[in-house]
């Protein structure tokens, strides 16, 4: 019984990690950067056979708007990142995967973007697949057109779903209100109706104790 557990634990130990190892999804980057700020330019490529060793090199090119060719701006190997390109100096981190030569991702950080930065960014990925017998060497290459705003821009729907609440709100707000216009009044004449009732009444027992006042006068006489 113990041992099955044991087992079963351990299934699920390698469940998850396998998954956790397995998990590569080739997102795409944002396109959009706020001048002044940060900014990440995403580039993922994942393995195509994620059980082969496998190892990469990275490097990253630009081409300026209005400019003709790319430049060398980043490259990331086994020695660690060089930013190539001096419009880039001291504004390049890695952001792509850590402590392995096994990259899948290798998004890079611009720190300060200015409005130079505007232009269509290239990563390609020099691979090489370690198989039993021979290696295996790919070239995989993302392309990224960066463009740099004054402001972040809100996305269509974000300002449709600010709408929508703000008019559910004031809908909400009328339909309440009429509610209570017409419960007001329902309740109003309610109690009209209620005092005619109550008035009514009270005429019914003051003319019957008049009359029983008017029976002990005559009873008294
Ligand atoms: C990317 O790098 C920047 C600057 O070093 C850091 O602030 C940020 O947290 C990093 N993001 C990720 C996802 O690693
Ligand atoms: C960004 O620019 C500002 C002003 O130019 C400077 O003070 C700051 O140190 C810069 N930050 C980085 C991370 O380069
Ligand atoms: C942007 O490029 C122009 C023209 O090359 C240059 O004069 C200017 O200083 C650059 N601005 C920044 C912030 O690097």
């Amino acid at each position: 019984m113990a041992a099955l557990h044991l087992l079963l634990l351990w299934l699920l130990g390698a469940l998850f990690v396998h998954q956790c190892h397995g998990a590569c999804a080739e997102v795409d980057s944002d396109t959009e950067a706020v001048a002044g700020r940060g900014f990440k330019l995403g580039c993922i490529s994942c393995k195509r056979r994620s059980e082969v060793p496998g190892s990469a090199t990275v490097e990253w090119y630009f081409r300026a708007k209005g400019e003709a060719d790319f430049v060398h701006i980043y490259t990331y190997n086994e020695d660690g990142p060089i930013i190539e390109n001096e419009q880039f100096t001291d504004r390049v981190d890695w952001n792509g995967s850590k402590r392995s030569n096994d990259i899948q991702d290798a998004s890079i950080y611009l720190l300060n973007v200015t409005f130079n930065d505007s232009g269509t960014y290239r990563c390609f990925f020099n691979r090489v697949l370690f198989y039993e017998k021979y290696e295996y060497t790919t070239i995989v290459s993302k392309v990224v057109h960066l463009s740099v705003v004054a402001k972040a821009t809100r996305g269509m729907a974000s300002i449709v779903s600010e709408v929508m609440m703000y008019v559910s709100i004031i809908g909400l707000q009328v339909w309440l209100l009429i509610e209570m216009i017409y419960c007001y009044r329902k309740i109003a004449a309610a109690g009209e109706e209620a005092l005619r009732e109550a008035a009514n009444a009270e005429y019914l027992a003051i003319a019957s104790e008049s009359k029983d006042n008017c029976a002990g006068v005559q009873v008294g006489e």
